[in-house]
């Protein structure tokens, strides 16, 4: 905003944020000098989504009235500029506090209070879906930890994120979970928030994040598809019972990690008791007071074991032999037969050899194989299965010419190069094509 329109009842000082059509403030009412954030949109660049976003925000805010959520004030309306006037409690976001690894003691300091808060939203029936370090703000001198932008945030128990462009998915790409690409035919709900909370402590304890990528489909598929390295194993300070918190955080699976941010806010609480009295942690069983009180009807299908079978049976082959197996004549996942062909229900069509190095593309096993070997560690388990539970009108084996091209086009969704040219891991060197 370049100047403010006349009569506007704010005096803004500093500028907190600043993106496309969106700025946020910090400002002092006029009438009471009492000082606020405001976030107001420009009507000549901000989109429609970006007003529903802001009155989402507003309204959910309004009604959560809790502590822990950054409290709105008000939604005003001046010369056709909306703003929304929130309460300046003096906190910075957490994304400013990261950089180095943070000590593991002002670590769980935080956490706690970020599981807490969060617990405070899923106990009143929100899921915020777009929690990362900048929509986390912490009050250096008083620790308070308050959760801001419920723009994304939704009152339902389960949201089905349907496949789009990846340039249109809602959320920050490095903190989504796999269920919030809309590639895993899962329900986005409370443990969605989690798995965004497991990459956000993750980069708080080494500095980075769990998964690097350059581009949309690369953060997908590394969200979806890919292993990271332990928090330990990059920072060896970090105790091993607040590494394998993280790691349960970021399981693929929501039925993985924890179900509640209570039974989180808990192991938390434990670590950060133990950290304080003994300055050590030794590892207890994570969960113990994990439980959720509603009633969860697992998404997961089951019945499928013939088909994982022949997929991993696939995969040993294209390993042993090198040479491609696709979804044509030579398919051995989806043979002619219709029994058999009716069963194939998996999004792979064709498994090849590795095309990042040409020792592996011959499939031999050598024994600088080592990324290949852990890739095929990997592959068996779960995204492997994953793509064998892939609801059934996906089918592999296409009746017509029409559909056949269809698979081609989106062949590019999983293919190794998007895979294998991320600096940060050597995994993805089988080409999966859908
Ligand atoms: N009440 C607040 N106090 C301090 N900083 C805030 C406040 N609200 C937002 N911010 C900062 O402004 C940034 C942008 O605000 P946010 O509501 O997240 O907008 P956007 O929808 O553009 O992400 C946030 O990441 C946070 O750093
Ligand atoms: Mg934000």
């Amino acid at each position: 905003m370049t100047s403010p329109p006349p009569h506007f009842p704010y005096t803004i000082g500093e500028t907190v944020a600043e993106g496309r059509g969106v700025a946020v403030y910090r400002a002092v009412r006029n009438a009471d000098g009492h000082p606020v954030v405001l976030k107001v949109l420009d009507p000549r660049s901000c989109r429609p989504k970006d007003l529903d976003r802001l009155k989402r925000e507003y309204e959910t805010g309004k009604t959560l009235d809790v502590g822990t959520v950054v409290r709105p004030l008000a939604l005003e309306r001046y010369e056709g500029r909306l703003a929304l006037v929130m309460e300046d409690s003096g906190a910075e976001p957490l994304d400013r506090l990261l950089g180095a690894p943070m000590a593991i003691g002002r670590f769980l300091d935080i956490a706690v209070r970020v599981a807490g808060a969060v617990s405070d939203i899923h106990q009143r029936g929100v899921v915020h879906r777009d929690l990362k370090p900048a929509n986390i703000l912490v009050n250096s001198t008083t620790g308070e930890v308050k959760i801001a932008d419920l723009g994304l945030a939704s009152r339902l128990p389960r949201d089905q994120q349907a496949a789009q462009p990846a340039r249109l998915i809602e959320g920050s790409l490095p903190y989504i979970s796999p269920e919030q690409t809309g590639r895993m035919n899962r329900g986005i709900d409370s443990r969605s928030d989690l798995y965004s909370l497991g990459v956000t402590f993750y980069q708080m304890l080494t500095g980075k994040l769990p998964i690097q990528a350059r581009d949309p489909l690369e953060w997908i598929h590394g969200h979806i598809a890919r292993a990271f390295a332990a928090p330990s194993d990059v920072v060896p300070e970090v105790p091993e019972a607040v590494a394998r918190i993280v790691i349960k955080l970021l399981a693929k699976m929501p039925e993985e990690r924890y179900q509640t941010a209570r039974g989180l806010r808990c192991d938390l609480e434990r670590c950060f008791e133990l950290w304080t009295c003994r300055g050590s942690i030794e590892p207890f069983p994570l969960g113990e007071q994990d439980v959720s009180g509603r009633l969860e009807i697992p998404q997961k299908l089951y019945g499928r074991d013939e088909e994982i079978a022949a997929l991993l049976g696939a995969f040993e082959r294209v390993f042993d032999t090198g040479s491609p197996e696709s979804a044509g004549s030579s398919c051995r996942i989806c043979p002619e037969s219709p029994s058999r062909s009716e069963l194939s229900t998996s999004r792979i069509s064709s498994i090849t050899a590795p095309t990042s190095s040409p020792t592996h593309a011959r499939g031999r096993r050598s024994a600088g194989s080592t990324s290949w070997q852990g890739s095929r560690q990997r592959l068996r388990s779960p995204s492997l299965r994953l793509a064998a539970t892939w609801p059934r009108r996906h089918h592999c084996c296409p009746r017509t010419p029409g559909a056949h091209g269809t698979r081609t086009r989106s062949r590019s969704t999983w293919s190794s190069q998007n895979a294998s040219t991320s600096p940060a891991t050597s995994s993805g060197p089988t080409s999966w094509s859908t």
